[in-house]
């Protein structure tokens, strides 16, 4: 399988009045050409700051290390690596590329579904101004009446009935699935070839959660994306990805094949969200005792110790690495041997 986004070693720190806190740390992972990768973890656990880094639009003052390697669609996007390597026709790395370069391609290249479709939406411009403002930043010569046709055809292919009425409408004339459709059609406008949807379905009731899962599938389908889904739901990844990266304070603490990690998961903490997850035990619900520990706060070895029921004194010593439990799958415990 060819890769599509390739990130090693990202952390992402921000500058806090007690010092710089590091909200993604030392992320590495790999998302191959057409597949769904589920990114799932706690509330804090730093899934947002990892995707806005990607997209090149960090809270002001943040700062950066690693690579995100992204393989570029477009042809002769390149300028042949006169830059210091960090783009060529064929990939760019997202976390040294000029803010200009980043500009031309997010949305053409990569794009990505807000968690809070209202605040994504501009409140006093009707959706057909919004979209088509998406397709024209990369195509500024194209004629108008192109712009407007291709913005209702991106309104169409997220299925929204009536999409000639609903270019007329204001984001609060909507309802929050037709919201979240909207939030597709302006991301999938330029034509990317990656999609990072953040918790796109978490303000949505259960039956048009269902709905918006299944037009993301199809249009994954469709138009060959790889996807960065991202939320806390286990029950959705198992629905959507091949495989997941599951996150705990700024770090990957379990990745692999989905259906692998969710039947066997080999790290306390995704044992913990299991036990945690309505839809996947059949046992009563635990929830996960004590809460994400504070950035600025963080224990000396692993970070999960202080709510882990198989600590030992190893695990203070320092943060474990990752180890392989198998091919494919590793986990971020001193107990994977
Ligand atoms: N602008 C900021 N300045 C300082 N810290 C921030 C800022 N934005 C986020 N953080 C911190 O970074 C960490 C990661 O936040 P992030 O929003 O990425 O979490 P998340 O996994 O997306 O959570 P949720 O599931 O609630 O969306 C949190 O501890 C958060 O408090
Ligand atoms: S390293 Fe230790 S504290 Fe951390 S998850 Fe594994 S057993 Fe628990
Ligand atoms: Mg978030």
């Amino acid at each position: 399988m060819a890769t599509s986004l390739e990130v090693r070693g990202l952390t992402v720190e921000l500058p806090t009045p007690g010092g710089w806190v590091r909200p993604v740390n030392e992320v590495s992972f790999t998302l191959g050409e057409g597949e769904t990768l589920g990114i799932v973890g706690e509330s804090g656990s730093g899934k947002t700051m990892l995707s806005l880094a990607l997209m090149g639009l960090e809270p002001h003052g943040a700062r950066h290390a690693g690579e995100a390697w992204l393989s570029l669609r477009g042809a002769g996007n390149g300028d042949g690596g006169k830059n210091g390597g960090a783009r060529n026709a064929a990939r760019a790395n997202l976390l040294t590329i000029s803010q200009n370069e980043m500009r031309a391609l997010r949305g053409r290249e990569i794009a990505m579904i807000f968690q809070e479709p209202m605040t994504a939406l501009n409140p006093v411009l009707r959706i057909g101004a919004q979209v088509e403002e998406a397709i024209r930043v990369h195509e500024p010569r194209a004629a108008e009446s192109e712009i407007q046709r291709r913005a209702l055809q991106a309104l169409q292919r997220a299925a929204l009935s009536d999409p000639a009425r609903r270019a007329r409408q204001y984001p609060h004339q909507l309802s929050g699935g037709l919201r979240q459709r909207v939030m597709i059609a302006m991301a999938l406008a330029a034509g990317p070839g990656v999609l990072i949807a953040d918790e796109p379905t978490t303000a949505l009731d259960v039956t048009v959660q269902k709905q918006i899962l299944e037009l993301l599938a199809k249009l994954r389908r469709e138009l060959q994306l790889s996807m960065l889904f991202i939320t806390h739901d286990l029950g959705v990844v198992a629905q959507v990805a091949g495989r997941i990266a599951v996150m705990y304070a700024g770090r990957i603490v379990e990745e692999g094949p989905v259906a692998e990690v969710l039947r066997a998961p080999r790290h306390p903490y995704t044992e913990g969200l299991l036990r945690a997850a309505p839809r996947l035990t059949r046992e009563k619900l635990v929830p996960i005792p004590g809460t994400v520990p504070s950035l600025d706060a963080l224990p000396p070895g692993c970070a999960f110790a202080p709510r882990c029921p198989h600590r030992v004194a190893e695990c203070d010593a320092a943060a474990p690495e990752l180890r392989a439990v198998n091919k494919n799958h590793e986990a971020r415990c001193i107990l994977v041997r």
